[in-house]
């Protein structure tokens, strides 16, 4: 037979050939400790609002929210994350009801630690669900997002996160300096094993619309966007810039966002850094896998598989996703992977 190159010598088919030797051969894997669980909190009792752009997803009250974790804990996911959904009347330009210590969140925080105290508990630091602009910060006359003052209010929210239990603080606003900022008052307030996450390399994106929806922030915001603080998608090499000043800041972790249009910068920050790096899945990026299933375009279990061992491959620790129910429970039934 005529051989090209080292062709049959080598067959790379023949460990594709059995069950037994794909496993062998395997290099990544995923289990249910690889996720987080994003949650979005309300007032009330005993409610479960979905969110209609995110299908399966619904707003929780607390004591809803209790049930998801306890569900968490018998799958053994380590970690929920807590996003508000703040009413409209406790809405201000500063955003203050963010430091509120009898808050939505601290109370939510509370209610998982004394319940579930070995579940992870982490807290987004922003300003936007809290600001009748819509923005993550503090904003001056012409709209634009003051830096340095956020920072302060980013400041009392996350030591108001802290001292409420919260095991991880995550700040996802995009201000410069606000990790190290949070970190010497965490330090100063004796709080020297609260986490950060810092969403480091986050991109102004437009796949975060349903997740605004789902905090009651895209009505607030309009037609304006977040392009003078998020980064610009066209940009790979500012991204390392950022997590190497929020690892020198004080950062813990760090995240990449959104998720798999973003798989080379999470690859670059992995290979640069090896520090916990952590990809979002986000709120646009869910909508596309739930809406293409329901309309019978794509398998939903496999996709959603496939798209979490992907993150896992380019160097993700772990991934924060809306799927992480659905995914813990797959792999429970003993789905491969
Ligand atoms: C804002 C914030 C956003 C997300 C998490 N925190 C949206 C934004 O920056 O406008 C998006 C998460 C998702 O889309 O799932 N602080």
């Amino acid at each position: 037979m005529q051989t090209l190159g080292q062709f049959p010598m080598v067959r790379m088919r023949r460990n594709r050939h059995d069950d037994f030797s794909r496993r062998l051969v395997r290099e990544t894997t995923l289990s249910p400790n690889d996720l987080i669980l994003p949650v979005f909190v309300e007032e009330g009792q005993n409610r479960r609002d979905p969110v209609p752009s995110m299908p399966g997803v619904c707003r929780l009250s607390i004591d809803q929210l209790l049930e998801v974790c306890e569900e968490m804990v018998a799958l053994g996911i380590p970690m929920v994350a807590l996003f508000p959904h703040i009413e409209q009347n406790l809405k201000a330009p500063d955003g203050r009801e963010a430091h509120n210590p009898d808050g939505l969140i601290p109370r939510a925080v509370k209610a998982i630690k004394a319940k579930f105290p070995q579940l992870g508990v982490m807290t987004d630091v922003a300003l936007d669900p809290y600001t009748t602009h819509g923005q993550d910060g503090l904003i001056d006359s012409t709209g634009f997002i003051l830096n340095d003052e956020t920072v302060e209010q980013l400041i009392l929210q996350a030591l108001c996160q802290a001292r409420a239990g919260a095991d991880v603080v995550a700040p996802s606003d995009m201000m410069d300096g606000r990790i190290g900022a949070i970190r010497k008052a965490l330090e100063d307030d004796g709080r020297i094993y609260t986490r950060i996450m810092a969403y480091s390399a986050k991109y102004a994106s437009s796949y975060y619309g349903p997740f605004r929806d789902a905090v009651g922030s895209s009505s607030n915001l309009g037609r304006s966007n977040k392009d003078v603080y998020q980064q610009d998608p066209a940009n790979g090499n500012e991204a390392l810039w950022e997590v190497g000043y929020d690892l020198a800041e004080g950062a813990d972790m760090v995240m990449v966002k959104p998720g798999i249009p973003y798989l080379d910068v999470l690859w670059r920050v992995k290979e640069e850094f090896k520090a916990p790096t952590f990809l979002y899945h986000v709120s646009g990026e869910y909508a596309m896998l739930k809406f293409a299933a329901a309309a019978g375009a794509i398998d939903e279990k496999k996709i959603t598989m496939e798209t979490m061992i992907c993150a896992k491959r380019a160097g993700a620790d772990g991934i924060l996703t809306y799927c992480s129910l659905d995914v813990a429970r797959w792999l429970k039934e003993g789905y491969e992977y």
